[in-house]
């Protein structure tokens, strides 16, 4: 992966996630997690602290997990300019190898990021170690695409994602496709970047392409399952409904290290 990957798409998180469908639910939901978590939380692959740092303004301390420097130095500069960088500890490291200073209370990996490991094996150490970083009835919750035949359809489109001014002050037009590969249950979300002179020529694109994959809900029962986690409930959307085939627009799931683990 990844590591690079983001190197590359870091200086777009911010437009890519402020224009994106999934983010604006997902916030409120792992905030509200941080804070009722009552022990340490940890957020694996924090990305630029769009979540952890808003639970820390709201009095919560979080540790972020995550190994791309460039994604750890926004969240830093996004805590150090919302008062609150006293209340973030940040690591970097893989979800299948990360350590922590204490057993964790809550142990969340938000918006499709499990889907950065491409294989069912990596997922698998994955969710293994996690459960090893959990103290005695922790949690685990995490949230996965729920692949369906219109959301495959709609990722191949070609879509005009934003547009913007640079922080340099360059007119900007953002652009996604995928490539996908169903059989494998992987993709390739290609990104690029238009800079556009004043009269409209296109100065300069720049592609930043992401290895992303997905798991059905079989496979997620069964991964968490192997791990030794004990499903709590399973949710089909952000807002608390509770999954149900037809109607679910994600897979949310929460999880528990039994007491006697
Ligand atoms: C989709 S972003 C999510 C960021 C943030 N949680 C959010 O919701 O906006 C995924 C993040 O996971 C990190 N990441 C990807 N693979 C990783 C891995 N194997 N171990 C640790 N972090 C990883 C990336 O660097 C990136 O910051």
């Amino acid at each position: 992966m990844s590591a690079l990957e983001y190197e590359r798409f870091a200086d777009i998180y911010r437009v890519w996630t402020a224009t994106a469908g999934s983010t604006h639910a997902n916030h409120p939901f792992y905030v509200e997690a941080y804070l009722a978590a009552g022990g340490p939380v940890v957020e694996l692959g924090v990305g630029d602290g769009r979540i952890a740092v808003d639970a820390a303004v709201r009095g919560c301390h979080v540790v972020g997990v995550d190994l791309s420097p460039a994604m750890l130095a926004l969240c830093r500069d996004r805590a150090a300019a919302a008062g609150v960088r006293d209340r973030l500890t940040l690591l970097q490291g893989d979800f299948r190898s990360f350590e922590l200073p204490e057993p964790a209370a809550l142990i969340a990996l938000p918006y499709h990021s499990l889907g950065h490991l491409t294989t069912l094996d990596a997922k698998r150490e994955a969710l293994r170690h996690i459960h090893t970083q959990l103290r005695p009835g922790g949690r685990f919750v995490f949230d996965d695409f729920l692949m369906t035949p219109d959301r495959l359809d709609h990722m191949r489109r070609v879509q005009l994602r934003a547009e913007y001014d640079t922080p340099e002050g360059q007119h900007a037009l953002l652009w996604v496709t995928s490539l996908i590969d169903e059989g494998a249950q992987t993709m390739r979300v290609v990104t690029w970047e238009d800079l556009l002179d004043e009269d409209g020529v296109m100065m300069r694109r720049r592609y930043r392409p992401l290895s992303l994959s997905w798991i059905t809900p079989a496979q997620a029962a069964a991964l968490l399952a192997d791990a030794g986690f004990t499903v709590e409930r399973c949710l089909g959307a952000f807002d608390g409904t509770p999954f149900v085939d037809d109607t679910a627009e994600e897979q949310i799931w929460i999880a528990r290290k039994d007491a006697a683990a």
